[in-house]
């Protein structure tokens, strides 16, 4: 069996909460102790950076999120565990994926479209307190996963979309510039895949409603008192569909426990009496690694080696394969010029065409063709073949712009991908470098 690359990142924007844990931490570290895995783990601080302004709290929270993952188990020595910003090509490989991305894909992604929403209901302007780094965080993303060539990579479900952006933006490099990458894959913990958090939304450092993964005892027993229920009095039957509670302790139990508790729940077990057992079930998972968490902790120039011993293991990687992608791109020694001609002439060769040609009916058509043989427009007759060459000299000429106009002569067909068309068009009528 081939080995699996698995990848994930955590941002280092607060303090880890059950959610991460369950979402992310202990995943990750089931994953990377199968065998044919080879696992690569790091704190996401340029990630970070996005939304937090506080130097002190992204440092604090890059040793609180280390200190986890190492207290669960993370086995630095079987693992690559480094800080994103240790690998400084990350940063430069997200420039050249940037240039490669429309910005229509970006304008799509959830996170930065739940920000202009939100401007929209309170009727600012739409990109009012919205950072470019906001708008670029799925590139950043991106360039994470595929420095490595990751196949899987472990998220939440909010974050199976940047994925499917990595794949995009991947695929798309891919086709201008060769196979360097590697299609990544979502990979998604079924039965957690979101944990709610204490008002039952998804538990998340930005609502404010998590449960600190190391909280003291008596703090983690106190906020599971606080997790809304409804009003349901001791005696009556309780649902457990849609409660956070029961969605919590599912993501700790077993299915012989979770069953038992949903019958406890038609049985008419109290709110009181759930929620201590809900405690009870989560303190005995973590109350062993949150021994291990205080003495990691206080301990931070450990795990800073920790880190830059894993940073030296990732670039080793990432430096010799951002030296392959920027003489891919063309950022390239002078001494290694190719010929002009010989230039041009790849680079043609790596571009959806044009065919033209006429049918029984007479009339004249052509068709948009990618590198592979896959139509991509088909036009509709024209009466005169000079027609036809004017729509096939302005689409080459203006790419997507000239689409627009010609769209009542153009048909795309059903199983086409509208990036695929504005990708070959664009390139179309980019000059030739
Ligand atoms: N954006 C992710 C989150 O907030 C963290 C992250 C950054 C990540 N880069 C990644 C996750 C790469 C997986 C792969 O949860």
């Amino acid at each position: 069996m081939t080995v699996q690359r698995f990848l994930t990142g955590i941002t280092t924007s607060g303090e880890p909460h059950l959610g991460n844990y369950v979402g992310a931490i202990r995943p990750a570290i089931a994953a990377s102790l199968a065998p044919n895995v080879e696992s690569f783990y790091f704190l996401a601080d340029y990630h970070a950076l996005i939304k937090i302004d506080d130097p002190a709290r992204i440092q604090r929270s890059t040793l609180e999120i280390a200190a986890s993952f190492l207290a669960c188990g993370l086995d630095p020595q079987r693992v690559r565990f480094y800080r994103q910003s240790d690998v400084p090509e990350i940063a430069e490989l997200t420039w050249l994926l940037t240039c490669v991305t429309s910005k229509g894909l970006l304008n799509r992604a959830h996170a930065y479209k739940a920000a202009v929403d939100k401007n929209h209901a309170a009727g600012m302007d739409p990109d009012a307190d919205v950072n470019a780094g906001l708008f670029m965080y799925p590139v950043l993303m991106t360039a994470d996963i595929l420095m490595f060539n990751a196949h899987k990579v472990p998220v939440g479900r909010d974050q199976v979309q940047h994925v499917e952006m990595a794949r995009d933006i991947a695929q798309r490099f891919n086709h201008l510039y060769g196979e360097h990458f590697v299609l990544p894959q979502a990979v998604i913990e079924e039965s957690v895949a979101t944990l709610p958090g204490l008002d039952g939304r998804k538990m998340s450092k930005s609502y404010d409603n998590s449960i600190p993964l190391f909280a003291p005892r008596a703090q983690l027993q106190k906020l599971i008192a606080g997790i809304v229920t409804d009003s349901r009095a001791p005696g009556e039957p309780k649902e457990t569909e849609g409660s956070a509670l029961f969605q919590i302790y599912q993501a700790f139990a077993s299915n012989a426990e979770s069953a038992a508790l949903a019958q406890a729940y038609g049985d008419g077990i109290s709110w009181a009496d759930a929620k201590q057992a809900l405690f009870e079930r989560i303190d005995r998972e973590i109350a062993p690694l949150r021994e291990n968490y205080q003495a990691l902790i206080s301990d931070p120039a450990r795990i800073e080696v920790i880190l830059l011993e894993g940073a030296a293991k990732a670039r080793a990687i990432a430096a010799p394969f951002t030296a392959r992608l920027r003489h891919a791109v063309g950022l390239r020694q002078l001494s290694a010029l190719a010929t002009p001609a010989k230039t041009v002439k790849a680079a043609k060769s790596e571009r959806a065409a044009f065919k033209q040609y006429r049918e029984r009916d007479g009339k004249f058509y052509f068709k948009l063709v990618d590198v592979r043989g896959r139509v991509l427009l088909q036009s509709t007759g024209f009466a005169a073949p000079k027609e036809a060459a004017q729509a096939i000299s302005d689409l080459s000429a203006r790419g997507t712009a000239a689409r627009t106009e010609w769209a009542a002569s153009l048909v795309s067909p059903a199983d086409v991908e509208e990036a695929d068309i504005t990708q070959a068009l664009q390139l179309l009528s980019s000059p030739i470098l």
